[in-house]
């Protein structure tokens, strides 16, 4: 006798189960001190190697400095995958974006034969306006000597729009009567903050903003969506992470920092992805510490070594100009750092400026009143910090390919920050061209 059996039930959560193996993992990239490590040179070499480069927060306070060949460009806001013609470029809703500055860079690029049709943004993401950076600059005069030396773009006003619910998305561009009255609220309701500063009348920041938006909307997605159907469809995708760990809104040197979250976690909100969308995250760590602005730096070198590392490694602000201060590497930051992004592996840049320095020290260990203390400690002022000295090494090291090659006293500076931070080292960048990498 046949026997019938009923046909399987198929439940829609098991057909998503049998397409999950189908889908990528997004990879992360984030700076793991205070910001310009050299994650754009990184980003640029990882990026050969992924279909879509996105970028989860912060706005142009960032700067980036690639070069390959004879291209050496500066980028703000654009992912630092863009001399990769085949990625595709995204900017996530978790970014605040100045239109200006975004179309000036879209020109720049474009003037030096990069196809920027392959710029993508999403439509959450903030606009940043000419009041946001007039704000900043009030709100730094009104703190007077605790300045927190902002790169003035009008960053922190921005974010502080969009968490009151206030800010404007690039969704919002769209409605032009909608925007006028947004707009008008906004500078309403800082009339006395922004009394003094010089702002272009309403009616002006409307209409310059609504030009920009005509000209940029054919950029602008749906962010969520645009994400998840890369993912869905198994391309490869690299998330770029800007400004630093350690400038984190959340767990930086409070309030010295952004007003971003800049670490790994942020890319899942900034982004519109769960934290199981996500692979490896490299951190990119310079072989010292620099740090523009304000804000404690335990292992600052505030005498001739600092001014060493700072003329060597060309230490000054791509965004103000302004010169990094500098400090030995910091294997306390460091691990914190580890901890805060849950690390797969880290990528040292800047090795080379170390070349010719007799003595290097890492800074490995904090303590307070003779007591052992960690990061949480930085801004305490009775912070001491202890100092491991190695030995330097004297000649160029920017024509080695291979870690194996490197000086012995360089391999053992590698080792050392690999042990203190526990986390292993998958490349060494002893150089600005793409093509000055240790491995
Ligand atoms: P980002 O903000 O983290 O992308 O870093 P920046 O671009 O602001 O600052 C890093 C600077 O160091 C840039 O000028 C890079 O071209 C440069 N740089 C990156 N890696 C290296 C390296 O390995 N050696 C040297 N000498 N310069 C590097
Ligand atoms: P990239 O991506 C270094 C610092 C500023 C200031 C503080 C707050 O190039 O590494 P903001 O304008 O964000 O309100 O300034 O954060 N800062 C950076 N420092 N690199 C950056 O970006 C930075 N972005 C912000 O100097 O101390
Ligand atoms: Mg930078």
């Amino acid at each position: 006798m046949e026997s019938r059996r009923a046909a399987p039930v198929r439940h829609e959560w098991q057909e998503r189960r049998r397409n999950e193996a189908r889908v990528s993992k997004a990879d992360i990239i984030v700076g793991i001190q205070w910001g310009d490590e050299g994650k754009g040179r990184i980003v640029d070499l990882y990026a050969q190697d992924y279909d879509v480069v996105a970028r989860f927060g912060g706005g142009d306070n960032a700067g980036h400095q690639i070069k390959v060949g004879d291209t050496d460009i500066a980028l703000r806001i654009v992912p630092s995958g863009v001399l990769n013609p085949s990625v595709e470029l995204f900017i996530g809703g978790g970014t605040v974006v100045s239109l200006s500055g975004l179309l000036d860079e879209l020109e720049r690029l474009g003037k030096i034969g990069v196809d920027v049709s392959r710029v993508k943004i999403s439509d959450r993401a903030h606009v940043v306006f000419p009041y946001h950076a007039a704000a900043d600059r009030a709100n730094e005069r009104a703190r007077g000597g605790d300045a927190i030396g902002t790169t003035g773009r009008g960053i922190g006003p921005a974010y502080t729009d969009k968490v009151a619910r206030t800010g404007i998305t690039f969704a919002d561009l769209r409605d032009a009567d909608g925007l006028a009255a947004k707009v008008r609220r906004n500078l309403d309701s800082r009339r006395a903050l922004l009394a003094a500063e010089e702002l272009p009348f309403p009616d002006e920041i409307v209409r310059s903003a609504s030009e920009a938006a005509a000209r940029l909307a054919p950029h602008v997605v749906d962010g969520v969506g645009y994400m998840h159907d890369a993912l869905e469809s198994g391309r490869r995708v690299l998330i770029e992470g800007a400004q630093g760990s350690l400038l984190d809104v959340g767990y930086g040197t409070y309030p010295f920092v952004t007003s971003s979250h800049t670490i790994a976690g942020g890319a899942c909100t900034g982004l519109g992805l769960g934290p199981t969308a996500i692979g490896r995250v490299v951190g990119v760590v310079k072989a010292y510490c620099t740090r523009v602005g304000a804000g404690p730096f335990p292992s600052e070198l505030l005498d001739q070594q600092g001014e060493r590392l700072r003329v060597a490694g060309g230490e000054f602000g791509t965004v103000t100009g302004r010169p990094r201060r500098c400090g030995w590497f910091d294997a306390v930051a460091g691990r914190y750092a580890v901890r805060l992004n849950g690390l797969s592996a880290l990528a040292i840049t800047k090795l080379d400026v170390l070349s010719g320095l007799d003595r290097i020290g890492i800074v490995t260990g904090y303590s307070v009143d003779g007591s052992r203390v960690g990061f949480a400690q930085a801004a305490n002022p009775r912070l001491r910090v202890e100092i491991e000295e190695m030995d330097g090494w004297s000649e160029p090291i920017s024509h080695v390919r291979r870690v194996a090659d490197l000086p012995k006293a360089a391999q053992r500076y590698v080792a050392r920050i690999e042990e203190l931070l526990a986390t292993p080292v998958e490349l060494v960048s002893v150089g600005r061209e793409r093509s000055e990498l240790a491995r």
